[in-house]
């Protein structure tokens, strides 16, 4: 039962604060994710592969990202490929268009409308609040700065090595909160997420990715807030960020998974026949400070607001 204050209950609550992330199954109605499935296929059929720029999103890779359509994406729906979708000799597309996408985004929140739908209250099917969770996590004005369509595509998804969400969308101090909705079933075999739980006590955001004087992005040191406020505090664990302390989080389609941006989290290769499709959006705290050096730059009406006025 939903606790008289929003969506989740106080002990929903307190595991998200404990452990830094939270599994709320049934999230979305079947037939909402049947939508939400049949729009990623809808946006898959726009893409024109002959006037795309090859855009390849490596993740964990600092250099490679930088490009202007890359940059663009903020306020476009933008579609990102999968390295291993390419020939290593010819540069060649091994796979169709539609089956090499391994991200589509950054502004599905506000250009496609059945995503647009998961943000305010009452659409039907949507089971979890988001503007209620917000208020429980504490945001005094939540703004949706980045939302995404990710395919973890069969037999070639590639892993994601682990890494804190702030590093790519920082504040000062860091205020990122993940919304991860499952479209699929996410499976050990087909590269589900996972955590490494009370990461978020003990990890700050050390570095972050930044626009480069010049064109690009780049990492750099971190020399602002590390843990949003009144967070930190946490002791590190004896294993550290060794990968013994990680949890998988298979889930079932519909689940949303909320992610602390300060967490540790990675997902692996899937190396099954089946896809894992997730639709996934941040939140940051309005009232921070957001910089003028991140890759990702408000668009001129600002970042989406999730409380209404
Ligand atoms: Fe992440």
């Amino acid at each position: 039962m939903a606790s008289p204050d929003g969506p989740l209950t106080p002990a929903q609550l307190s595991s998200f604060h404990r452990d830094g992330y939270l599994l709320l199954p049934s999230a979305l109605s079947p037939s909402l994710v049947t939508s939400l499935l049949l729009e990623t296929t809808r946006l898959l059929s726009t893409l024109d592969i002959t006037t795309h720029p090859l855009t390849q999103f490596h993740a964990g890779d600092d250099n490679h990202v930088g490009d202007a359509y890359f940059l663009a994406s903020a306020t476009n729906i933008s579609f990102f490929l999968e390295p291993s979708a390419f020939s290593p000799s010819t540069g060649h597309l091994l796979h169709p268009p539609h089956r090499a996408v391994n991200k589509i985004g950054h502004y599905l929140h506000a250009l496609s409308p059945p995503f647009a739908s998961l943000l305010p209250a009452g659409t039907p099917g949507n089971n979890v609040d988001v503007a209620g969770v917000a208020r429980q996590l504490g945001f005094r004005d939540p703004r949706v700065l980045q939302s995404m369509a990710i395919l973890k595509q069969p037999g070639i998804g590639g892993a994601v090595p682990a890494h804190q969400d702030s590093t790519f969308l920082y504040t000062d101090p860091p205020s990122a909160v993940g919304f991860w909705y499952a479209l699929e079933d996410a499976t050990r075999e087909n590269g589900c997420l996972s955590f490494l739980p009370g990461s978020h006590l003990w990890k700050g955001v050390e570095r972050r990715l930044v626009r480069r004087e010049g064109g690009g992005t780049e990492m750099v040191g971190n020399e602002g807030g590390r843990f949003p406020r009144g967070g930190g505090g946490g002791v590190v664990p004896e294993g550290g960020e060794e990968d013994g302390g990680y949890v998988m989080g298979e889930v079932e389609r519909g689940t949303l998974v909320l992610i602390h941006g300060n967490l540790l989290h990675k997902s692996e290769r899937n190396t099954s026949g089946k896809g894992r499709v997730a639709y996934t959006f941040h939140l940051i705290e309005g009232e921070e400070e957001y910089d003028g050096r991140n890759w990702l730059q408000p668009p001129e009406e600002g970042f989406t607001k999730v409380y209404k006025d």
